[in-house]
């Protein structure tokens, strides 16, 4: 035993596998009904009305779910609402006018607040704007804008009027968004002229225009004038001015359209084993319901929270939790411009510090960089609001959960380690945070009214104990309902139906795998296709292989993930030239570039490695479990089925002495 106190902790707290909920978050919990999983179960589907009563309807629903042509499930049918209305109208008319909805700063330290009354007004104002473009409803306008206020009030404003948005992630290239709008024959447009990266003005626009080159028909583009004298920019045909056209139409009384349950909200396109990106379809009501449900029983969001989700709206998590969850919910939502380390390391401290944050919720991958840079960053600050603390996009170490636990909570905020996905709408599994102990590196039980279940190859249930593949037996109201212009994807990819003499039943396949614990929870273990997360962010393989491809010299390329402290996954990129080409740095330099030209940044190669010859199998298959192994430097698994077993021995030689 040592007799300092703080290693007496450290050391505890190593030791340590379970944890309570504080008694001082239990008290005032939003869910405190332990048996609430049972009610759900007993009483699915209607249980999810609980859902629905967090929204106003205009129309309400005849039937809770319509199962007779699954696995095209619907929610809510017969029900009609507005998303707008629901995050904005309902507020005001009910004495929130003056609460704020969204706390902005920027990364230079500009601030700007809106309330209630300020968002409902930009975004009927925004409306009337785009129906004067020409926008109608069920048309799809594209936002590709970073973050800045006008990007939920672009997501409000389109749905208002019915029309449904797909945000492309603004850190995506040119190209991404243009094969986005083609995909969604989006002939609308928002963007920006350009924004703050670690003190930086990054030019946006052009990266537009250039995405625009290769869009088909004319698109009405709007542009967000976010940089000023920084950067100047020119409109040319077609493009208008964000500010002007605002200005123009303030005080617009745009009336919320009316939407069936059904219609799509928005369309959110993301990566999966092919090179062509999936357009994953989200609905009016199902979708609200379960984000406003879920930020209230995992998130704990109350009105009068401020409440900060650290994401991107450019992902799913930014669209469930930064905007439609919490504003459907009546509370002030956080968000932010940069990055963490600008213009220094505590700036999310400080963030938290200066605006009373009750709820913090972000990604392993930036927990562990904190955990990198130390504990005087947090240090630094009054954390002392703090109630509640989440993780999302992959799975977290136990170190990390502890360091999160410890240094940004205080040991005095549970943790929520959300599983969920883009296709899902919201959380699946998650302990609750006010009744669940909690389980560092295991996200927990699936949350009540979900039916996950971890599978073998079978498709039987595996024992407590064995790890298999996670599967989610019923629908949920916050599920995709296809993937637009591709249904057949939809039913291929995602789901499996079984038809025994008394069940006709479809069971949907995250494409993950997990363990089952012998307490029920579900530690999820990664991706079982071909995509890989990078630092919270999903990426095909295949769409990173075609952008090497294209690069002129290149043969062949075989992409997977290795494992990385920080990101958790890395691109590891493994080449072929095309005869008399040499593997030179320049040539390095350009499938580096030819990656990020086609993806983004963030697709960008940990390792460019020039090989012969890839491993393949007699028939001919690239045995990317081999690469896997040497991307993570991993004891190899079994050569024995190789054409060409020596190269793995080559491949192997390369990456180490890079
Ligand atoms: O592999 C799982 C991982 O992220 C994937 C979904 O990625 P995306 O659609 O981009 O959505 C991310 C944000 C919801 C999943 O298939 N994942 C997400 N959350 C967790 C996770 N893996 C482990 N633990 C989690 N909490």
């Amino acid at each position: 035993m040592s007799d300092d106190p703080a290693v007496e902790l450290e050391a505890r707290l190593e030791e340590q596998e379970s944890f309570e909920p504080p008694a001082s978050f239990v008290e005032q919990a939003n869910v405190s009904d332990e048996g609430i999983r049972e009610r759900f179960a007993e009483e699915w589907p209607e249980c999810w009305t609980e859902a629905a009563d967090l929204l106003t309807w205009d129309e309400t629903y005849d039937e809770v779910l319509d199962d007779s042509d699954a696995p095209h499930y619907e929610w809510f049918t017969g029900g009609s609402l507005n998303a707008s209305a629901n995050c904005l109208d309902r507020h005001v008319a009910n004495g929130a006018k003056n609460r704020a909805a969204i706390k902005w700063e920027g990364e230079l330290g500009e601030t700007r607040t809106y309330t209630y009354g300020d968002l409902l007004n930009e975004v009927e104002a925004f409306a009337a704007s785009l129906r004067d473009l020409g926008v109608e409803e069920d048309d799809v306008v594209t936002l590709y804008m970073p973050m800045i206020p006008e990007l939920p009030i672009a997501m409000l404003a389109c749905a208002r009027i019915g029309a449904p948005h797909s945000v492309v992630f603004a850190g995506f290239s040119a190209d991404a968004l243009a094969t986005r709008m083609n995909s969604a024959e989006s002939e609308y447009l928002v963007t920006c002229d350009g924004y703050y990266r670690r003190g930086d003005a990054l030019n946006h626009k052009e990266k537009t225009d250039n995405g625009l080159r290769g869009v088909e028909g004319d698109v009405e583009t709007v542009v967000v004038d976010r940089l000023g004298d920084e950067l100047t920019h020119f409109l040319g045909e077609h493009a208008h001015d964000y500010g002007e056209l605002v200005e123009a139409h303030e005080g617009a009384s745009v009336e919320p359209v009316s939407r069936d349950a059904e219609d799509m909200l928005f369309l959110m396109y993301t990566s999966g084993t092919t090179g062509e990106p999936k357009g994953v379809k989200h609905t009016t009501g199902g979708y609200l319901a379960y984000t406003a449900w879920t930020s209230q029983a995992v998130l704990d969001v109350k009105p009068e929270d401020t409440y900060w989700c650290a994401a991107d709206i450019g992902w799913i998590t930014g669209h469930s939790y930064i905007v439609y969850g919490p504003l459907a919910l009546g509370t002030t939502t956080m968000m932010y411009e940069g990055t963490p380390d600008y213009p220094e390391r505590d700036r999310l401290w400080k963030l938290i510090e200066k605006n009373r944050v009750d709820t913090f919720y972000t990604a392993p991958t930036a927990i562990r960089s904190f955990m990198k840079w130390g504990t005087e960053y947090p240090e630094r600050h009054d954390l002392s609001s703090l109630r509640l603390l989440g993780t999302v996009g992959e799975p977290i170490n136990p170190r990390a959960w502890k360091w999160y636990y410890k240094h940004i909570g205080n040991e005095k905020c549970p943790i929520v380690d959300t599983w969920w996905q883009t296709e899902t709408g919201g959380m699946m599994v998650t302990t609750l945070p006010g009744i669940d102990t909690m389980k560092p590196g295991s996200a927990g039980p699936p949350l009540p009214g979900v039916d996950a279940q971890v599978v073998d190859a079978n498709d039987d249930p595996v024992e407590a104990g064995e790890a298999g593949y996670l599967t989610v037996q019923k629908p949920w109201p916050g599920m995709l309902r296809t993937l637009y212009k591709n249904d057949e994807r939809f039913i291929d990819e995602y789901w499996r139906e079984y038809s025994d003499p008394d069940t006709d039943e479809w069971v949907y396949f995250p494409e993950d795998g997990a363990k089952l614990d012998d307490d029920g929870y579900i530690t999820v273990l990664g991706r079982v296709d071909d995509v890989i997360n990078v630092s919270g962010h999903r990426l095909g393989t295949m769409e990173i292989e075609s952008a090497i491809v294209g690069v002129s010299g290149v043969a062949e390329a075989a992409v997977v993930g290795g494992t990385h402290d920080v990101k958790g996954e890395a691109v590891y990129t493994y080449v072929i030239l095309e005869d008399g080409q040499e593997p030179t740095e320049k040539m390095r330099e350009r499938v580096v570039e030819g990656v990020e030209d086609a993806i983004g940044p963030i697709a960008r190669p940990e390792e460019v490695i020039f090989t012969p010859e890839l491993p393949k199998t007699r028939s001919g298959k690239i045995m990317r479990r081999l690469l896997e192994d040497v991307a993570s430097g991993a004891e190899l698994g079994d050569t024995s089925t190789l054409r060409n077993p020596e190269i793995v021995a080559e491949i192997q030689a390369q990456v180490n002495e890079d």
